[in-house]
């Protein structure tokens, strides 16, 4: 079955799924995006994906391709048209297409594309061994909190880890806080059992995984800290893990090749990932 996109109103095959040259997105990286998790056909977390992309769009002033409701019928007729079962949908808005001009076209006309990625069944393996993460400089724009297609600087620290062996880089910001991942939230479990993630603010992206898993703990009377912690607290922590709508919760094992904790996944880790699967398994949206 062929793989289907929806470009700018139009269902077509990814393979022959195209924009224009001067959209914005493509010459100015002026767009917004988000990534929904596809879970046994079911869109997981579509409100919280649809209100952090509202805020994205509102913050740089780009008008809404189209209805919120009509965009969760487009969402659905894509996870529905390429009978994707496993997997994530992108979705991007674009400032759309203009004279090459830095300054925002009179007239905008947002553009929207749809896409779909299959993955196989998360199997239990893929969370149970653990990753491992090295640090960076934190060298990206004051407002991570707006889900941007720049992504420039996130592309070279993945390609670091890549390249230094690891699945993911944590950034250090100039304080030597661990603000989030190049992809991913960044999250410490205490010796006490607590766990903790640097606060909202614009040096992270609010994830969406990050707020369901702040509630999933609270249910289980772990104690959550929004406080932002550096390689110390890390040396000095149980456990680690990091969060995302691809990723889910996965355990994390090693920091700049140190381990953590007893260097495997912890229970607090483990505990919270088989929870958050739980959640996927009953609370998603029917697409
Ligand atoms: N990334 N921080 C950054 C910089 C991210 O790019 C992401 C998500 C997250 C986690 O957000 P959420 O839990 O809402 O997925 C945090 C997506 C998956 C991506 O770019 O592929």
């Amino acid at each position: 079955m062929p793989r289907i996109a929806y470009v700018n109103g139009r269902y077509t095959r990814h393979a022959e799924a195209a924009v224009h040259i001067e959209d914005r997105g493509y010459q100015f990286a002026d767009g917004v995006y988000e990534v929904f998790a596809v879970y046994e056909g079911r869109l997981i977390d579509e409100g919280p994906h649809l209100d952090r992309l509202a805020r994205s769009l509102g913050e740089l002033r780009i008008p809404w391709p189209m209805e919120r409701e009509a965009l969760r019928v487009v969402i659905g007729e894509t996870v529905r048209r390429n009978r994707l079962s496993f997997g994530t949908i992108y979705l991007q808005v674009t400032r759309g297409v203009a004279r090459r001009l830095h300054a925002f076209p009179h007239h905008p006309a947002p553009a929207l594309v749809i896409a779909a990625q299959r993955m196989n069944r998360p199997r239990r393996e893929d969370f149970e061994t653990g990753v491992t993460v090295i640090t960076i400089p934190d060298n990206r724009w004051d407002r991570c909190d707006i889900k941007s297609v720049a992504l420039l600087a996130n592309v070279l620290g993945k390609q670091r880890a890549i390249d230094a062996g690891a699945y993911e880089a944590w950034y250090v910001d100039g304080a030597g806080q661990i603000t989030e991942g190049t992809s991913s939230n960044a999250w410490i479990v205490t010796k006490a059992g607590a766990i903790v993630t640097h606060p909202l603010g614009p040096e992270i992206l609010g994830g969406v995984t990050r707020q369901a898993i702040i509630a999933e703990a609270r249910n289980l009377q772990i104690e959550v800290r929004e406080t932002p912690f550096t390689k110390a607290d890390i040396a000095a922590a149980a456990e680690a893990f990091l969060t995302s709508s691809s990723a889910f919760v996965k355990p994390v094992i090693s920091v700049d090749g140190v381990a953590v904790g007893a260097g495997r996944p912890g229970p607090v880790s483990r505990r919270l990932h088989a929870r958050y699967l739980e959640t996927l398994k009953t609370d998603g949206e029917t697409a």
